[in-house]
């Protein structure tokens, strides 16, 4: 990344959160050579202390809610292709009741991503549901997660008119390699991605902002530079990284490991983040993407009672011992990026 790049990087970092210190502090550990430092026996020693401190008082950030798990695609790289769970999409009525429920025990929530393991287009109410938060809560932050094949003129005009805060387009691959990354068409894929920042543009609105991913497998590794050059001018920010096994349960073919482990301490995924699949079940971890673990159901129970309650508080007091080997912790590679988590919100 050069230098160009990395102002371009560090001004996204800065609209996305607001707050200078806690970007800054996860701009330089997640982008500059000072990455290393994660590594360390002193970061790990703030890291515990930061963990210890936050788990006496549970106050999520976050809120992942999966509005549908139907997907259009065939990613190589995603559990999706293989998962068992039936699917569907959450009606409205079950979506509202589950935001309500969360945002009374849980007013601490600042962003919520409506997404799951699925293609959050395919619902068709997605932007009701995006106007419900902004009409009730107007200080949430909304951020989607979308393949974008999807998104045409219409659908791009109506999100535009929403309140969202990020939307980021999984594109993860070039002309060569997207339809086996993916199973998409490619050429639709970006004229929908272009036209949507055009009309951004055109409206002279500053958000959602963009972000352009790409996740580097064996199949794609060859494509950065292409990929880099292609959006980095166009999207507010591009974003390259390795992927995730899914706590062991999806076959990759790493090009490169996450860049260092860092020795495993309690994750923050535990306390920060609140996950609900599309039935309405708290899961204990958004990599559980067959909903395995299961602490119980938001339209049948209140947040605090089972976000708070013993199964959950179980996993986090063994976390806390540095116990990992429950089932999904015991093969999940997400260390690195949980411990840079505590520097986002
Ligand atoms: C599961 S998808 C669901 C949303 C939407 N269908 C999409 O592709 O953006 C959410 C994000 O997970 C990413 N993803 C898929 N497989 C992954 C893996 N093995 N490791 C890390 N991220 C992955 C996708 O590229 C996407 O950015
Ligand atoms: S990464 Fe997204 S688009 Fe691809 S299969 Fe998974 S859910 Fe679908």
């Amino acid at each position: 990344m050069n230098l160009k790049h990395l102002i371009k990087e560090a001004k996204y970092y800065k609209k996305l959160d607001g707050n200078l210190r806690r970007i800054g502090i996860k701009f330089i550990l997640a982008k500059t050579p000072l990455k290393k430092w994660v590594n360390s026996t002193s970061y790990i020693l703030i890291y515990k202390k930061r963990i210890k401190k936050l788990s006496k008082k549970i106050r999520p950030k976050f809120l992942q809610i999966e509005n549908t798990n139907i997907c259009n695609a065939r990613c190589i790289m995603c559990p999706h292709t293989s998962m068992k769970r039936k699917q569907k999409i959450m009606d409205q009525k079950k979506f509202e009741k589950t935001i309500k429920r969360v945002l009374k025990d849980y007013p601490s929530i600042k962003t919520i991503i409506i997404t799951g393991f699925g293609e959050p287009l395919i619902d068709k109410e997605i932007v009701k549901k995006i106007k419900f938060i902004n009409r009730l809560y107007p200080k949430l932050q909304i951020d989607i997660y979308t393949n974008a094949s999807l998104l045409d003129k219409k659908i791009a005009e109506e999100l535009l008119k929403t309140k969202l805060h990020k939307i980021n387009f999984s594109i993860n691959g070039t002309k060569k390699t997207y339809k086996k990354m993916m199973g998409l068409n490619y050429n639709k894929t970006v004229k929908n991605v272009l036209n949507f920042i055009k009309r951004r543009k055109e409206l002279k609105k500053k958000w959602p902002l963009v972000n352009i991913s790409l996740m580097i497998l064996k199949e794609n590794e060859k494509d950065v530079e292409e990929f880099q050059k292609f959006w980095i001018n166009k999207a507010d920010s591009v974003m390259i990284y390795p992927p995730s096994n899914w706590a062991g349960k999806q076959k990759i073919n790493f090009a490169v490991q996450t860049p260092f482990k860092i020795k495993r301490w309690a994750c923050n995924a535990l306390w920060q983040y609140i996950t609900i699949d599309v039935e309405g079940n708290l899961i204990m971890c958004c990599r559980d993407y067959e909903s395995k673990i299961k602490l119980g159901n938001i339209l049948n129970k209140n947040a605090k009672e089972i976000f708070e309650g013993k199964k959950i508080n179980d996993i986090r007091k063994r976390q806390l011992e540095g116990d990992f080997s429950m089932p999904i912790c015991n093969r999940c590679d997400n260390s690195f990026d949980s411990s840079l988590g505590w520097w986002v919100k």
